[in-house]
């Protein structure tokens, strides 16, 4: 079938219903909601057999839902309806939620239902829910709705609130009145709540230091403690707030837009305090990878060992990497390859691998071109201790999505491990940037130089099935994320076992020994940072134009020609 993507961005659920359709052979095309004139051009333009909405913030203007099929995905179990379904789920504190396909009629999320897929809500914050259960039952019910459509005999089920399996109802937009945060009162428990239904937006707002912020992230503290509400600790970046029964951990804020003022975006907590941390007296309180592993605090960085194998998890806010998190993942990678250990698998438990270097970090310096220079020599740093590592076999375990130079991160391992439902973006383009990280050696030695050359190029999300089909992954596997995380480590287990691994690591050193002396590392890094350095310091280059749009998450003027299909 024709089938047409109206979404408000091509954001990480629109790419996954993309992926697993074309997957299926359809033919796809998007057309972002930039207004119901655009909607109704992309329409006419792409003659659709069917359109999806998979995350939409406007309604579908009536002349197409009366012409087309349109079908809505809606993050809420059957009858639940309004803007805010899963900050209302995380506040509430739910443990089963869903996702409805219903079709588009002039009431919202009122329409008749063709698919809804039940999901146990895991704790953790809205966008991470969003990313992993919520956008696996979406996949699922998108599947199932067009399955059902194509077959032609399928009536959608009417919203009907008498029956026993319509569970949901209408709730009001998720303000901030209903996210406010008393710290003389709310347990950790209930603030972990409000902090993670709000995040990562809009964020919790509330006065820190005398200046009102929006709170991004939440993580329980299990040893600090304070008085109720007070700073007490920070950590490389975040900090650390008392509860009446606890404490919990802030990542990231965004100060509130005074009138006039220029537009504020996320940033570390730290950072954005300034010397207003020190002044007020809180100190940095480190931990260790390795402690971090056992305790149940912040840490974007933890190291533990089963047998022969160590893992090295590390989880950053939106998957981005900035000058002193590489920094830091580099020291915790060279002391995980120090330790007595043959297989090392890196990855997070869950949710992104990386998406690259820090752009809010790079817009906020006060020279974004050298902080970008200084990231990407971080994120070079890192590749090449990877890439360099032959006495030990290395794995980069993708449970989640993976994009541009986070991508090309993980293809420095030995081997890419990855959940089906990853999604990969293996292209720097749409930021104005040739790329680093050694992706113009590890990228073609997987795929060929004529698929990288396709990939880089065409710009658009690659599926983990097709991943493994094309090479550019070794092995996938199914499952939730914790299911996941078992796969990963019953397969390393093997791996120590198999006999052959003595075997591999010889191979590998001679590999890298060869390819060494046809072209050294440093020539790839050299002629990518030539390219690179050329993006950051040329005027006539886009990168710091789409830096500033992304960061400050602007509506492009019209959708990318490459999408329209
Ligand atoms: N730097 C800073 N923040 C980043 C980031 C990066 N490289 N990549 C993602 N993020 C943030 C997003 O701003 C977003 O923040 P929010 O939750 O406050 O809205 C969050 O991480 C999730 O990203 P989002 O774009 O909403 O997720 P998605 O799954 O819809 O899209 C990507 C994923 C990777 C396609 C998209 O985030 C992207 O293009 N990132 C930039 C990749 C890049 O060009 N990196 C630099 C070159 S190496």
């Amino acid at each position: 079938m024709r089938i047409l993507l109206i979404a408000s961005a091509f954001n990480s659920l629109t790419q996954r219903v993309h992926v697993e359709l074309r997957e299926r052979g359809h033919t796809l095309g998007v057309e972002l909601a930039l207004g119901d004139e655009a909607v109704r051009a992309g329409v006419a333009r792409f003659q659709p057999d069917l359109i999806l909405a998979p995350m939409l913030t406007r309604a579908v203007p009536e002349d197409v839902w009366q012409r087309y099929p349109v079908l809505i995905v809606h993050p809420g179990p059957k009858g639940d309806r309004g803007p805010s379904s899963l900050d209302w789920a995380i506040h509430q504190g739910a443990a089963e939620w869903g996702v409805t396909v219903l079709q588009a009629v002039a009431e919202m999320d009122a329409g008749p239902i063709w698919a809804s897929v039940p999901f146990t809500v895991r704790a953790g914050g809205k966008s991470e829910l969003y990313r992993n259960e919520v956008a696996d039952a979406a996949a699922e019910a998108v599947l199932l709705a067009v399955e059902r459509f194509e077959s032609g005999w399928y009536a959608p089920e009417p919203l009907d609130y008498s029956q026993w399996d319509v569970t949901g109802q209408l709730r009001p937009y998720h303000a901030q009145e209903f996210r406010r945060i008393d710290w003389a009162v709310d347990d950790t428990a209930t603030v972990l709540r409000k902090l993670r239904a709000a995040d990562s937006q809009p964020g919790v707002l509330d006065t820190l230091l005398g200046r009102e912020y929006f709170l991004h992230g939440g993580c329980a503290e299990d040893e600090l403690r304070g008085r109720p509400g007070e700073l007490i600790a920070s950590r490389d970046g975040a900090v650390c707030r008392a509860t009446v029964d606890g404490a919990v951990w802030i990542p990231q804020l965004r100060p509130r837009r005074e009138a006039g003022g220029p537009p504020a975006f996320k940033l570390p907590a730290a950072r954005v305090l300034g010397p207003a941390l020190v002044l007020a007296g809180v100190p940095e309180v480190p931990v260790t990878p390795a402690a971090a592993a056992g305790r149940q605090t912040w840490s974007e960085i933890r190291y533990r060992e089963a047998g022969e194998v160590g893992y090295l998890e590390f989880a950053f806010p939106g998957g981005a990497m900035s000058t002193a998190q590489c920094r830091r993942l580099l020291a915790a990678y060279r002391a995980a390859v120090a330790r007595p250990t043959s297989v090392l698998v890196l990855g997070p438990a869950r949710d992104f691998f990386s998406n690259g270097i820090h752009l809010n970090v790079i817009e906020a310096a006060a020279d974004p071109a050298e902080e970008s220079w200084a990231n990407i020599n971080a994120m070079d740093d890192l590749v090449e201790a990877i890439l360099t590592s032959t006495d030990k076999y290395v794995v980069a375990a993708l449970a989640g999505n993976a994009a541009a130079g986070g991508l090309m991160l993980s293809l420095a391992a030995d081997e890419v491990w990855c959940r089906s439902s990853a999604v990969l973006n293996p292209h720097y383009r749409l930021m104005g940037l040739y790329g680093s990280e050694y992706w113009t050696y590890t990228l073609p030695r997987r795929v060929g130089a004529e698929q990288a050359e396709r990939l880089t190029a065409a710009a658009l999300p690659v599926g983990a099935r097709e991943a493994l089909a094309l090479g550019l992954v070794d092995r996938v596997s199914g499952g939730d994320s914790t299911a996941f995380r078992g796969w990963v480590q019953e397969q390393a287990e093997l791996v120590t076992r198999s006999g052959e691994l003595a075997a591999r690591l010889l191979a590998k050193k001679r590999q890298r020994a060869d390819d060494e002396a046809v072209k050294p590392l440093a020539a790839y890094r050299g002629e990518e940072l030539t390219r690179m350095r050329h993006n950051f310091l040329d005027p006539g280059e886009s990168y710091h134009q789409l830096r500033r749009a992304f960061v400050h998450k602007s509506c492009p003027a019209e959708t990318p020609a490459h999408l329209r299909g």
